[in-house]
Parts: structure tokens; C-alpha cells; sequence
């Protein structure tokens, strides 16, 4: 079969081998211990599912508006303009099939041929990828553990320039857990309006907004306000309530780029799943009580993970303040026999019976990303197995 070029182009997944030997083993009975998840390990609370119920008792599996019902885009303008201090209205929200699915609907949208896309890594892989489907360039911008994972405003002032449209910032990232404080926005921003053009804006991904530990966590469009007008929210119900299988994402922006990109949904997906949407409204406008309870016990694994990673010998760790990963720096046990940070992977999951995602994946070569959406007793225990491998490979 000749498949595109264009499909061709898009990269399989690097972090894809561990997690699928994970399953195979665990489908042969093997006890393996995974902190590969990217998704909370509760379940949706029951309001929130209550609430789908009710719409398919009420005949919810009809076309919606493209774009979201009104009553859904009134929810995330709501929260939105509370959030950011922004006012924000129906028509600046576009609700799509998760917020992965709003950022290619976006970088669709604002990409043309050799467009540049400044991406700070380590990063969640899919940025790049999204920009390269869209024609764009990825121009990855290193930032550093030691220095926080901040993006130095020097650093991006030399890779910002006129054929810059976007900068995609994540906070608390994917996979570092790092949050931006407001003298890093602050620069982030006077770089972009010193030395982006007129169009080039901010897209700021704020799925993992809710879950903080440590700090606070900032919105760059409440530091610079003069750019409101440039500032791409992409959010979602996906990690904050437990709901990633619903898929459901929105992004708020100027209303013709909001129009574009439902134009765009309108000739492809049509509206996200109708029901998925009664229930993230449930989510945005029902208790948060339940939310805050997963929070305080992600809290509680961060803590344990952390403490457990610091004392393994040679392993370096930024501590994260946000999101549910750990992304030790793991370089000390690439050596010898282990030429990278896939085969360090590989060696944990056979000898130890732990998966782990390889950071090469998150372009963080020696890294390895651990999703603490797992319950403590696997943190524990995962961790001493880790312990008990890495003092073998040593
Ligand atoms: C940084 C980041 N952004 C966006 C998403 C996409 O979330 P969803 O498409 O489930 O809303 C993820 C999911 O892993 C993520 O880690």
C-alpha cells in the first residue's frame, strides 16, 4: 500500500516499545509495576457521569453546534475569564475532542509553510509533531533541571524573531512537572512583543492548571495583559477530572481564529461527542470537592516518588511542583552495556518488572518520565524495585 508522504512524515511514537512490552507481560500474568500512565488513575466522579446519563435519558446523540453547545462554551468562557481575567465570550470558545485535538485544530489553523513554532523541551512529543503535520517548523528551545526548567528570556530572544508564530508554553509541563513563575512570563512575553511580529502568538497549554503542589501557578495573559489579543488558551476536563477516554478540549482566542478552526472541525471531525459534552459541563460547573480530593492524593504519591527518586544514588531530580510526573535525570546509569536511555528502560522492565517512558521521548535524552497516577502501594514498591535494578546496573 503507498501510504503519504504526509502520514509517512509523522513519527511513531519513541516511548511506544516499553509501554506495549509492559502490556504483553502483564497480559502473561507478569507483576509489572507502570508509571507510564498520562492519565489520572481515578475514575470520573459520579456527578459528572451522573450528568451523561441524564442527557442520554434526554436524547443526547444528535449533532451538536460544531463548535460545542452554547451552554458548554458559556461554561469554558466562564471559567476561562475567571482564570485569566479576561473577558471571555461564546464566540471566543471552540470545544474539540480533547485539547490535543484543539492544538491541531489550532496549529491548522495559524500554519503556513516554514512557519516557526518555538517549542521549550523537555517537552510532551506531540508539539512538534502537531507543527510539522500543520507545514510548520519546530524550533525546540532547551531549558535546563538546574535552572528549573525556566526558559531564559536571553535564550529565547535568540531564536524569537519575524517568522515566529507561535511559542507553546506548558505549565506545569509535561514531563518535567515544572511551573512557570511570573518573572519567567513576564520575559516570555516582552520577548515576543520586542521581538516576535505583529502575529506571532502565545499558546499557552494549561491542561495540567489544577494540579499544583508546590507555588503558584501563574496565567501569562493576567502578566501581560498587552498581549491578550496574541494569547491562545488550549484547556481541558481531561486530567483535572479525571475524564481523558471523553475526550473533551476547548481553546479560547480571537473570534476569527475561533471561526477558522470551526470551520476546519466542521469539514472533519463535526462536533465533539454530545454526550462528553453534558459531562464536562457537569465537570465545569458542578463541585470541585472531588477534583481537590484526587489532588491532595497526587500530592501525597509526588512526595513519596520524590523522596524515594533523591535517595538512589546518582539520580539527579528536579522536584516537580505540578502536574503527576517525575523526571529524573538518569545519565549516571547510561553506561556500558545501557547505550541510551531506551535500553535503561528496557533493563528496569526485564530485571525489575517496572515500566518507565524513556525521555528521549520528551526530547531529554538520559531521562526517563514517572507518572505518579498510580496508587501508593506501586509507588512504593515500584520504586524499590527501581532502587534494587539501578544499584546492579551501577
Ligand atoms: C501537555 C499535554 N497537553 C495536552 C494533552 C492532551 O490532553 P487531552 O487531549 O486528553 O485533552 C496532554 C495529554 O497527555 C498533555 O500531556
Amino acid at each position: 500500500m503507498r501510504i503519504s508522504s504526509r502520514a509517512r512524515a509523522i513519527a511513531p511514537s519513541l516511548t511506544l516499545e516499553v509501554s506495549q512490552r509492559a502490556a504483553q507481560l502483564k497480559s502473561q500474568g507478569v507483576d509489572v509495576i507502570s508509571f507510564g500512565a498520562g492519565e489520572p488513575d481515578f475514575d470520573t466522579p459520579e456527578h459528572i457521569k451522573e450528568a451523561a446519563r441524564q442527557a442520554l435519558a434526554r436524547g443526547a446523540g444528535k449533532y451538536t453546534h460544531v463548535a460545542g453547545t452554547v451552554e458548554l462554551r458559556a461554561a469554558c468562557a466562564a471559567e476561562l475569564s475567571r482564570v485569566h481575567g479576561l473577558e471571555i465570550s461564546v464566540e471566543n470558545v471552540i470545544v474539540s475532542a480533547g485539547a490535543k485535538h484543539s492544538l491541531f485544530n489550532l496549529m491548522q489553523s495559524i500554519l503556513d509553510e516554514g512557519d516557526e513554532v518555538v517549542v521549550p523541551s523537555p517537552c510532551w512529543v506531540s508539539y512538534p509533531e502537531l507543527v510539522q503535520m500543520a507545514g510548520g517548523k519546530p524550533v525546540i528551545l532547551p531549558t535546563r533541571a538546574d535552572e528549573g526548567y525556566r526558559v531564559d528570556e536571553q535564550a529565547l530572544a535568540r531564536v524569537v524573531s519575524q517568522r515566529t508564530r507561535a511559542i507553546v508554553l506548558c505549565s506545569p509541563g509535561n514531563p518535567t512537572g515544572a511551573i512557570y513563575d511570573a518573572r519567567t512570563l513576564e520575559g516570555i512575553a516582552r520577548v515576543v512583543a520586542d521581538r516576535g511580529g505583529p502575529d506571532t502568538l502565545i499558546v499557552t497549554d494549561d491542561i495540567y492548571r489544577s494540579l499544583v503542589y508546590v507555588g503558584e501557578w501563574v496565567s501569562i495573559a493576567r502578566v501581560a495583559p498587552s498581549l491578550a489579543e496574541r494569547i491562545i488558551l488550549v484547556d481541558g476536563v481531561s486530567k483535572t477530572y479525571a475524564m481523558t477516554g471523553w475526550r473533551i478540549g476547548y481553546c479560547a482566542g480571537p473570534r476569527d481564529l475561533i471561526a477558522a478552526m470551526a470551520t476546519l472541525q466542521g469539514q472533519s471531525t463535526t462536533n465533539p461527542a454530545a454526550v462528553s459534552q453534558a459531562a464536562a459541563l457537569a465537570a465545569l460547573t458542578g463541585p470541585r470537592e472531588p477534583s481537590e480530593a484526587m489532588r491532595v492524593e497526587f500530592d501525597r504519591r509526588r512526595k513519596a516518588m520524590v523522596s524515594r527518586l533523591r535517595a538512589i544514588p546518582g539520580i539527579a531530580l528536579y522536584e516537580p511542583a505540578g502536574a503527576f510526573y517525575a523526571f529524573p535525570d538518569l545519565r549516571a546509569y547510561v553506561q556500558g552495556a545501557i547505550a541510551d536511555d531506551l535500553a535503561l528502560a528496557r533493563a528496569v522492565l526485564e530485571r525489575g518488572r517496572v515500566a518507565i517512558v524513556p525521555g528521549s521521548g520528551f526530547l531529554a535524552p538520559g531521562f526517563a518520565r514517572l507518572s505518579y497516577a498510580t496508587s501508593m502501594a506501586n509507588v512504593e514498591e515500584g520504586l524499590s524495585r527501581l532502587a534494587r535494578v539501578l544499584a546492579e546496573l551501577a
